[in-house]
Parts: structure tokens; sequence; C-alpha cells
């Protein structure tokens, strides 16, 4: 290899910005245009043929770089439950549990050690910027891509992503946070136009990134597709200029998501430094403007500059990314250990759980395809199954691209059957497919357990037509709960289902989409090896009629077998991922009430309760003190009260005085305690004085409204023993 060449800009000890600017006064127009979008689509479809592309290793994400100025080919890969544009060239990557399953941990630690492991991987492989972590507010549980995010609360979401990019960028990448903002459902995404106010945005769906993008330095935000409040996100002087740019003082580059960019004046102006993956817009017309005035220089070198001080900052300049193999068996135990955190259990009748394996001759393993695998999201984040997908699509679904990208249903290749085999090696196992509801219910009646595995999959492009488990398996579990009363079941779903035989059966374990070691820890969790710990980043609720918005507006799901409308430039798989059809407004009229702030306030009661999730072992709170302060001090006491080691989630919920407009409470911190048997920790939490404020719009800030506050501490936000008055 030759070394690398030395330029007046590779002195380390200059500051990001000011190496940029050297790199600036040395560019031709060209080339900072260059630096600012992808190839285009047909780069995309038609590579490795094309031109400079053949340097690429990511097919999705490419900008060439310039190699007479030292500067680097950016190649970007989705990551956000693993590398997944591995797959297309044919890599390994570990596949993940899902976001929600990562945010169910409520574990910064954990997440640091996620983003460690794929900024690993993304190295190996050659990638030199991730396009993860996507940490949109589930305000629409139907949403197709709730299983990317990390549930309905901004400080969960924001602090977790914000662990997990910080561990990635001491890696040396680029990181990125998405999909900025308001993109709160995906069906329709290019033609709905998101409504709500500025306070409700800023304390929801922004205060995510704000807190993501401070805790990690990120060097990239991603806007999304939507309109806001009549204005594309990727155009909208607002979000990007007003919030991004000057309140968050975010000094890195905005990125449109993949076609997401609609114009080139207005959006350069905005504040929108990079289209992707194509050049329609910033291309040959962003130069045109440049050189007609309608783009100054100055906005042009401030696009090159936010590009080029993020390559320096992030270290893949000076630091590219090596070849390597990347560490399989590292991979899997951080995977396995993802999902033990996260797995969630919901309800444990009569101590059903976890399951003696010595006394258990008989178990019934019904559906989900267990005997083959889990099952995964689709769309951008899909991480290619090793070793292929165990349950073949319907070989119509696979001639269609789009159908490919959306409908077919992965499954990787760790089979809860098995796991449960290997630890009750005395016990008859036997599967059912649960195709047949009698023949499941014949096998569970004469068996000593019946676990029904019951899937859902959601995808990127689509959402739910309902929170209903599909294709009959609400039946199935009825069936199979009513000829065992023993009968525990396994949800793998991207997010919330209603359950109508939840009185009916006498074990729910939520296992999320679990990911390459999920046989593992299901079974570990059966079977009480792991005692469980995750807690419930969004709300199940009762009913669809109690979500805030009932009826869902959404184009239909698009159907392979028919002809499929195309977006002008672009392949029709992608014109009908972005919803092609009329304009449609959703009035986010909840606000700032997302998720369980929403059924505080409508004093409605759930299924499951935001923090929610149960133990093998008791918990109980004592002793609160808070000391008001910048930042304030929760103390309190956590005894395990049961007869084996346990994790508690401790959670500090905030009720604002009356004349702040609040919803009744919100989350303010958190804490894992970790505890013997009879033992008991004092536990601190400081909340930072932004969490006890309200962004006001007139005065265009966050304020604290002087007054009397309660800090309430507990197991869920429906559980909160210990409270306590406070007045600032
Ligand atoms: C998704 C993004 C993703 C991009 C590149 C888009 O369809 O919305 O989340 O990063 O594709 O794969």
């Amino acid at each position: 290899m030759n070394p690398p060449k030395h330029f007046a800009w590779s002195d380390r000890s200059l500051s990001p910005d000011e190496r940029a600017e050297m790199v600036i006064k040395e560019m031709t127009l060209d080339e900072k245009i260059q630096l600012l979008h992808g190839l285009g689509w047909q780069a995309i479809f038609s590579q490795p043929e094309c031109g400079p592309a053949t340097r690429t290793i990511s097919v999705l994400g490419f900008i060439p770089g310039i190699p007479r100025l030292g500067i680097p080919d950016l190649q970007m890969t989705d990551s956000n439950q693993g590398v997944s544009g591995a797959g297309v060239k044919g890599r390994y990557a570990t596949a993940f549990p899902s976001g929600e399953a990562m945010a169910s941990a409520w574990d910064t630690a954990l997440s640091y050690e996620i983003g460690t492991q794929l900024g690993h991987e993304m190295r190996d492989m050659g990638f030199n910027m991730s396009l993860g972590s996507g940490i949109n507010m589930i305000r629409e549980p139907r949403d197709g891509r709730t299983f990317e995010y990390k549930g309905e609360d901004p400080l969960l979401a924001g602090t977790l992503a914000g662990s997990e990019l910080k561990a990635e960028k001491a890696l040396h990448l680029i990181t990125d946070v998405k999909h900025y903002a308001v993109n709160d459902q995906d069906a329709g995404r290019i033609v709905v136009n998101s409504i709500i106010s500025k306070r409700a945005m800023q304390e929801s769906d922004l205060l995510a990134f704000q807190i993501a993008l401070k805790d990690s330095g990120a060097g990239a935000v991603m806007c999304s597709y939507n309109k806001i409040n009549g204005i594309y996100a990727c155009e909208n002087p607002y979000t990007l200029h007003d919030v991004l740019t000057k309140q968050f003082d975010f000094k890195g580059f905005v990125i449109s998501d993949w076609g997401a960019t609609q114009s080139t004046v207005k959006a350069a102006m905005a504040g929108l430094d990079v289209e992707m993956p194509g050049n329609d817009s910033f291309g040959a017309p962003l130069k045109k403007a440049v050189e007609s005035g309608e783009v100054p220089m100055d906005r042009l070198n401030d696009m090159v500059r936010r590009v080029l001080r993020t390559e320096f900052d992030s270290g893949i300049v000076d630091d590219p990314p090596q070849p390597g193999s990347p560490d399989v068996m590292r991979g899997f135990a951080i995977a396995q250990k993802t999902e033990e955190r996260g797995e969630v259990l919901l309800k444990n009748k009569g101590s059903v759980l976890p399951l003696h394996a010595a006394s258990i001759q008989s178990i019934a393993v019904i559906g989900g395809h267990a005997d083959v695998g889990v099952i995964s999201g689709g769309g951008s984040s899909q991480v290619s199954p090793a070793g292929g997908n165990p349950v073949p699509p319907p070989p119509a679904l696979l001639k269609d691209p789009l159908a490919s990208f959306m409908l077919v249903q992965v499954y990787q290749r760790s089979a809860p059957l098995k796991g449960i085999e290997a630890k009750a090696p005395h016990a008859v196992v036997q599967f059912n497919s649960g195709s047949d509801p009698a023949s499941a219910a014949a096998l569970a009646g004469k068996s000593q357990v019946a676990i029904v595995f019951a899937v859902q999959h959601e995808s990127e492009g689509m959402d739910l037509p309902n929170l209903s488990l599909p294709d009959h398996q609400d039946a199935l579990i009825e069936a199979v709960a009513a000829a065992n009363p023993r009968t525990i079941v396994v949800l793998e779903t991207g997010g919330p289902v209603l359950m109508p035989w939840i009185d009916k059966v006498a074990a729910v374990v939520e296992a999320w989409y679990p990911g390459i070691r999920g046989s593992q820890a299901i079974a570990n969790l059966l079977f009480g090896d792991v005692n469980p710990s995750g807690r419930l980043p969004l709300t199940f609720p009762r009913s669809e009629a109690d979500l805030p918005h009932p009826i869902h507006l959404a184009p239909p799901k698009p159907d392979p077998g028919h002809p499929v409308p195309k977006l002008a430039g672009a392949p029709g798989m992608v014109g009908v991922m972005m919803g092609i059809g009329p304009f449609f407004d959703v009035h986010y009229d909840e606000g700032l009430k997302v998720g369980y702030k929403w059924y505080d306030a409508q004093k409605k009661a759930v299924l499951f309760p935001f923090g929610f999730g149960l133990s093998y072992t008791t918990f109980a709170y004592s002793g609160l003190t808070v000391k008001p302060g910048e930042p304030s001090t929760v103390s309190f006491t956590v005894s395990n009260t049961g007869s084996r080691a346990g994790v508690e989630t401790a959670q500090v919920y905030a009720s604002f005085p009356e004349s702040a407009g609040e919803p009744p409470k919100r989350l303010v911190g958190w804490s894992k305690v970790e505890l013997a048997p009879g033992e008991s920790k004092q536990v601190s939490v400081s909340v930072d004085r932004d969490r006890l404020s309200i962004f006001n719009e007139s005065s265009n800030a966050w304020e604290l409204v002087p007054g009397k506050y309660v800090i309430r501490v507990g197991s869920s936000s429906r559980d909160l023993p210990l409270e306590k008055q406070i007045e600032f």
C-alpha cells in the first residue's frame, strides 16, 4: 500500500473546522458539488458497471471522495439492528434484536456495547458512515417501522440512541440520527403532511433528536420524507435551520432520506446539505443555482464545510476502516445479551414460569415457525439471514423487487424449538405449525405445557392494518389455551398487539424480533437461567379505539399482483414505498401527549403500561428524598423482596404544576439496579433542569415553570409507590 499522502490539513492538531476550511480553499466548484450528492438511482440499480460506483462497498449509499485532496469516499450502510448493507455484497453481519428490544433493556451501557459491535462490523466491511439510529416517536403504533425505533418517550429513545452512536463515533465512523422529523407513520410517507404545534414537536419528536445528538456528537441527521406543517422535512426552515442549526447548534450535515429531496434552492437554503441517493436536485441543478447566485457561495461552502468537518471530526480521514472479518462470536454474545435484557415478561399467572425442566415430561411448541427461526423486520434495516431465509416466501413475491423488500417475511435461523429441547432433554418436545388450530389444540391437550409462538411481520414502507395478530393467530391461541391452562404465549412482534385471549393464558413474553440468538435467549428466560428484566418502551393499549387516532390514515398496502405507480426518475419499487397518491394531513392533535402521556391524560386503562415488565423476583421501594437543584437529586431505596437475584429498572417521573399544561407525568430519569435476594440498595437519579422544563412557544425557549412538582418513583408508569412534592 502507498503511504497516505500528506496535505497541510493532515495535521491532526488542527481543529476539524480549520482543516475543513483549508480543503475548501483548494476545491473547484465541481468538487464541492460532488461531495453533496450520491450518484443516482441508476448507479445504484446498475452497479457495479457504472463509473465511480465500482469503488462502492455500499450499494445504497455512496459519495465519491476527492483523491487529489485526500478526501475519502463516503461508504454508507443502514445499521439499525445490524449492518444491513453487508448482505447485498454477500458479507455476514450480526442480526441484532429489533430497536424496541434494545429499548426494552433501558440500558445505556448495553447500547454502547451494541454500538461498539455495529461499529466494528461496519469498519471490517469498509463502511465509514452509519445510517442509524432511528428514533421516531411511537405516536402511531401501527407504523410499520415501530420495530426499528426506540419507543414512545424522547428521553429513553434519545439517551439510548445517543449511547449507541457515541460508541460508533469512538470507532471513527460518521454517525446519523433519523428520520427528522415527525415521520411517525410510514404508509404514504412522501404524501403525508404531519400537522403539529411547535411546542408539541419540541417536547416529543425533536427532543429525542436533541438528546441523541448532544450525547453522541453524531455527524449527520437524516431528514424524512414527510411534510411538517405543510413543508417537506428536507426543505423545512423551522426544523432544519431554526431548530437544528440554531437551537441545537448542530455542526454536522443534514442528509436527505433516500429520494426525499424535493427541490434545489429551497432545500439548500433551508438547511439540507446532502441529497441521497441521487443527484436530481443537488447535482447539475445545484451547480446552476450557485452560478446564478440563487444559492450563494457562502451557503455552498457551508454545506461543504459541514461534510468535511464531520469527516475530520469523526476520524474517517485519519483512521479509515481497514478490511477485516467480523467477530461473529462477540456479535452472538451481544445479540443474545440484548435479547435477554430486552424480552419482557408481561404475565405470569401462578408463577407458571420459569419452567422446571426436571419435572416436565411433555411440551407442545406451536406456531410462528419456531421450528426453524425467529422473524425479523423488513425494509432497509433488514439484516441478511445467515444461511438464507428458512421460511421460503411464495415464489411470486420474489419476482417483484418491491415485494421482496417489504412483504417477504425473513426469519433468522435461531429456532426457539431447539433452545427449548436443549433445556428439557428428558421431556418429549413436539412441534405443531399452528396452521390447523384443532390439531395444535389436540397436541396442547396431551402436553403438560403449551408454548405458542405468535408472530407479526412489520416492514418499512407499509403500516399495519391494525394491532391484531395476523393470520388467525388469536384463534390459534384461544384454541390452545382452551385445551391447556398452562399455555405460554411468546410474542415476536414489532410493537404492541391486542390480546383478546389475555385472561385465558397463563403467561405472556414479549420477545420482539429476537435476532440471531433468539432461540437461546428465549429458552433462558422460559427456563429461568435469565431472570426477566425488560421493561416496555411503549404502551400496549386495550383497543384501537383508545389510540389518539382510532382510524389510521394510510394509503392501501401495495399489492404485488397489481401494477405499481412510478415516481419520476425512480424505479417503480421506490415510487410505491414512498406512497404515491394524493396528499393527506395527519393532525397530531394529541401533540406532546405521546404514548403513556396520552393514556394518562385521558385516564384510560391500558393492557400493559409504559415501563412495565415482570421479574421472577419482587421489588419494594422506600425512603424517597428529593434535593431540588441543578440537577435535582432523587434518592430512594430499592429492595429485592423475593428469593432470587434480579434487576429492577427504577423509574422516576415528574408531575408538573397545573399551569405548565403538561400531561399528568413525564419520565425524567431511571436507574437499573441489580439486587441479590434480600438485598437493598440506595439509588440516586440526577434530574436535569431541562427535564423539568417546558417549551414556551412565545419566548421560543425551554423554561422552568415556577410552582409545585411531584416526583414519583416506582417500577412502571402506572406503579409509582413513592412520591414527594418539591417547589421551584
Ligand atoms: C429509509 C432510510 C434508509 C435509506 C437507505 C430509506 O428508504 O427510509 O431509513 O437509511 O432508505 O437505505
